[in-house]
């Protein structure tokens, strides 16, 4: 089969959240299983030198979008035996940043048809347009409303993949003729209470719509977590399924990243004393055989900060330490850094997105805390199982089907969960974990579940070849 992957961002190349590593990773894995997958994606000036010295172009064209006339570049090169293909355009892609400029919604549009219209350039006809997210919602219109003439992408079908659904690319509907251009027969199908909506094109358009976790499909159903798109869900359901996420296992692996300060696998597991050790000097908390958490994570809401914040003290009143390293919302920054300062041996907290510091943190961790409010999938909770660090979660999205809960008797699960959005269960899953962690045979077995467990793209990928055969039945 032959599979166009669109997308925002993919790791190497630019990558600024989980949507990256998945458009990295799962194109690798499709690609294992023998498919002829491409990935396309914007040539943002962030892309590196060593990246674009890779590049070689391939032509142009020109991309009418509205009453616009934009210059769009190809460029193409490979990496670990994926073809990668970059959308050029200076005015658009050359900014400071990825996302959140005025005119995201041109821009990605812009993007969606420009990917449309050099796919002779490329010469590249795919049976199967697998679109990410808002950036990527108007494709499967533009492809019906001005492409399905061309007898090469008459039968072409779409999969719509939403990684976050907070996240809809909505603006003001004077945009959908006048900037995206969408003829009147199509005005329909993007508009959405009263705005513009490129999310809710992409779930009308495409033939199927996937989420990054089977309970996560479900969950988007519910008005707690559609953010206002329930009802379109909730019509169109008959096409929804949801495929979890994996992890790249040979980015993600304890016996080979550099990071570490040991090298370690589930059988030499003792040498996670070095790296938690390693850690503890690092950031200046005492070298001491007590519980760790740690925390990797955005500092937002999504990601339950504000459950963390409610019991901080209760928290570090505990016998523990404590390492958090992210960026995000001023108010978490600042707060957690204030309360580092009172608790100087117990909690440090790095602000800074820095892969080198997050192995560090998975590998001397014996706890990984992540209590998302709504989480579509998560990434972070599987590589830390796989570094042997246990999680400690809300069950929610794919945190639920990821994480099942330790089970001290059948010595069964590989963390430790609580169910409703609320600081004191979170705090109850702590205390749990905490009392495992002195029980010995206890906690070597949940550490050996979380670390033996297969996280890996094979299974997922083989998902979606099975829902592209079903599509061009
Ligand atoms: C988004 C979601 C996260 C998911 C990732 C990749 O970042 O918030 O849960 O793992 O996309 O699909």
């Amino acid at each position: 089969m032959k599979i166009l992957f669109v997308t925002g961002e993919a790791g190497p190349f630019l990558r600024t959240g989980g949507l990256g590593d998945v458009s990295q990773a799962l194109p690798l894995a499709l690609n294992k299983e023998k498919q002829d997958v491409r990935v396309i994606m914007p040539l943002y000036s962030a892309i590196k030198d060593v990246y674009r010295q890779t590049m070689v172009f391939l032509g142009s064209k020109v991309v009418a979008l509205g009453w616009r006339q934009q210059y769009a570049g190809v460029f193409t090169c490979e990496y670990e035996g994926v073809k990668y293909y970059f959308i050029d355009n200076e005015y658009y892609f050359k900014r400071f940043g990825v996302y959140g400029h005025y005119d995201d919604g041109e821009r990605f549009a812009f993007f969606s048809k420009a990917v449309l219209e050099v796919l002779p350039l490329i010469d590249f006809f795919p049976d199967v347009i697998h679109c990410n997210d808002w950036q990527t919602g108007l494709l499967p219109v533009y492809l019906d409303a001005f492409f399905r003439a061309d007898e090469r992408l008459a039968n072409v079908k779409t999969v719509m993949t939403i990684h976050n659904i907070e996240f809809q690319g909505a603006m003001d509907k004077s945009c959908i003729s006048d900037v995206f251009g969408i003829p009147a027969s199509h005005y329909s199908m993007v508009e959405y209470a009263n705005n513009a909506n490129m999310l809710k094109a992409g779930i009308e358009g495409a033939n199927a719509v996937t989420t990054v976790s089977k309970t996560y499909a479900e969950e988007i159903l519910n008005p707690y977590y559609a953010y206002g798109l329930e009802d379109i869900l909730k019509k169109r359901s008959y096409k929804i399924r949801g495929i979890v996420n994996g992890i790249d296992v040979d980015l993600y692996n304890p016996q080979k990243d550099v990071g570490l300060f040991a090298k370690f696998s589930a059988k030499t597991v003792a040498k996670k004393a070095a790296n938690k050790k390693g850690l503890q000097e690092m950031v200046n908390l005492p070298v001491a055989d007590k519980p760790l958490i740690g925390m990797v994570t955005r500092l937002t809401n999504q990601k339950g900060l504000d459950l963390v914040m409610e019991v901080i003290n209760d928290i570090l009143n505990m016998d523990i330490q404590m390492v958090v390293l992210g960026t995000g919302d001023w108010k978490y920054e600042t707060a957690l850094t204030e309360v580092a300062k009172r608790y100087q041996s117990k909690l440090a907290v790095i602000i800074n997105f820095s892969q080198d510091i997050a192995s560090k943190i998975y590998g001397g961790s014996d706890m990984f805390l992540m209590p998302s409010k709504f989480e579509p999938c998560g990434l972070s909770q599987l590589i830390a199982m796989r570094y042997g660090s246990v999680p400690i979660v809300r069950e929610t999205g794919g945190l639920k089907d990821t994480v099942p809960a330790f089970n001290p008797v059948e010595k069964t699960g590989r963390g430790f969960t609580f169910k409703t959005y609320n600081a004191y269960d979170m705090l109850d899953a702590i205390r749990r974990a905490v009392g495992t962690y002195y029980q010995k045979d206890e906690w070597s077995a949940v550490v050996n579940n979380a670390m033996s467990g297969d996280y890996s793209w094979k299974t997922s990928a083989k998902e979606y070849v099975e829902l592209y055969k079903e599509l061009l039945k």
